[in-house]
């Protein structure tokens, strides 16, 4: 009647933004990501105790109505699953900044899935609590595997879940996130998907170059070719931030601080490395580099004054449930 499981947030290389399907959370692209070791969310699920509605607690704090109504619809659907009509307790612990553009809803719904789903007594397999994860958030999906995992789109007809493409042993690569601003970000990808798709002019040419995006990410992830997985990486993020821009109105989630760390990353190129830029739905910059330029690359960041602080990630493990203690 009670489970804890982490799960570890992903960057998507290949960006997932916008949905063929809004109530059944199905992307109108696909994507591909990267699974990181220092982000995670840690999520204990209690059946237990009886109680006349769901408790959720967010890094010790209640949950606000925004977050609860998420959560609550997603334990009804876990409800509906396993056949119970009993409430629970939701207690989750994220190791880094929460709705920042962090990618906390994908660890979190990823821990979640595979906590509730245990907790109920009903565990489920990996690709299964992939599809399920992925009714919270889409790029949950990808969280429920470590290393390199890819989240098909586009079917409409077919509920999806991720793939891994290779597991976190596979590319000893380092990613810095570096935190421009810890604090909630104003539009939720949610909504700021839909008014994308909505409103911008540039969305049907999105979707139309997203499958070849996909398909050369794979392949040069495969030959572990990072200077071809850091470009087409920049490449993605930029589309997805520039139609973000073109809609009406237009959404803006970086800061100077953002800006300093990419124009900092183009000049450690220009002067030999290997270091590359992606940003989510937020004001955060994470950056690709070798393991062995970690250190100079950090050190170049910490630098900066819009970078209030740098996480250092290698590739993180598959969500997994915890035995007590
Ligand atoms: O999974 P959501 O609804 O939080 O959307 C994720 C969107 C991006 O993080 C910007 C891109 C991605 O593929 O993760």
């Amino acid at each position: 009647m009670d489970a804890t499981a982490v799960a570890h947030a992903n960057i998507a290389l290949v960006k997932y933004w916008g949905k063929i399907d809004t109530a059944a959370n199905i992307p109108a692209v696909g994507s591909l990501s990267l699974t990181l070791s220092n982000l995670w969310t840690r999520t204990s699920v209690n059946f237990r105790r009886p109680l006349k509605e769901d408790r959720v607690f967010i890094n010790e704090h209640r949950a606000r109505p925004a977050v609860m109504k998420k959560v609550v619809h997603f334990l009804d659907e876990v409800r509906r699953r396993t056949e119970t009509d009993r409430y629970c307790e939701v207690r989750s612990i994220n190791s880094f900044p929460t709705a920042a553009g962090m990618a906390s809803s994908a660890s979190g719904f990823a821990a979640l899935a595979v906590a509730a789903m245990h907790a109920a007594g009903h565990p489920l397999t990996p690709t299964d609590a992939s599809a399920l994860a992925r009714l919270g958030s889409g790029s949950a999906a990808r969280s429920i595997f470590g290393g390199f995992a890819e989240l098909p789109g586009g079917d409409p007809a077919n509920a999806p879940a991720a793939i891994q493409i290779a597991d976190e042993h596979f590319w000893p690569l380092t990613v810095l996130v570096a935190i421009t601003d810890d604090t909630p970000k104003p539009v939720s990808s949610r909504t700021a998907m839909e008014m994308t798709k909505l409103h911008s002019p540039f969305y049907a040419a999105w979707v139309d170059t997203a499958g070849r995006d996909l398909e050369t990410m794979r392949a040069a992830v495969l030959r572990r070719d990072l200077e071809t997985v850091g470009a087409l990486a920049e490449h993605s993020a930029l589309k997805m931030h520039g139609l973000m821009m073109s809609a009406r109105p237009g959404l803006l989630y970086w800061n100077p601080g953002t800006v300093a760390v990419i124009q900092e990353v183009l000049n450690l190129r220009k002067e030999g490395l290997a270091v590359y830029f992606t940003i989510d739905a937020g004001p955060q910059v994470k950056v690709l580099c070798r393991r062995r330029d970690k250190a100079t690359v950090a050190d170049r960041l910490l630098a900066l004054s819009g970078v209030r602080s740098l996480m250092l990630c290698r590739p993180g493990p598959s969500a997994r449930v915890e035995e007590d203690v």
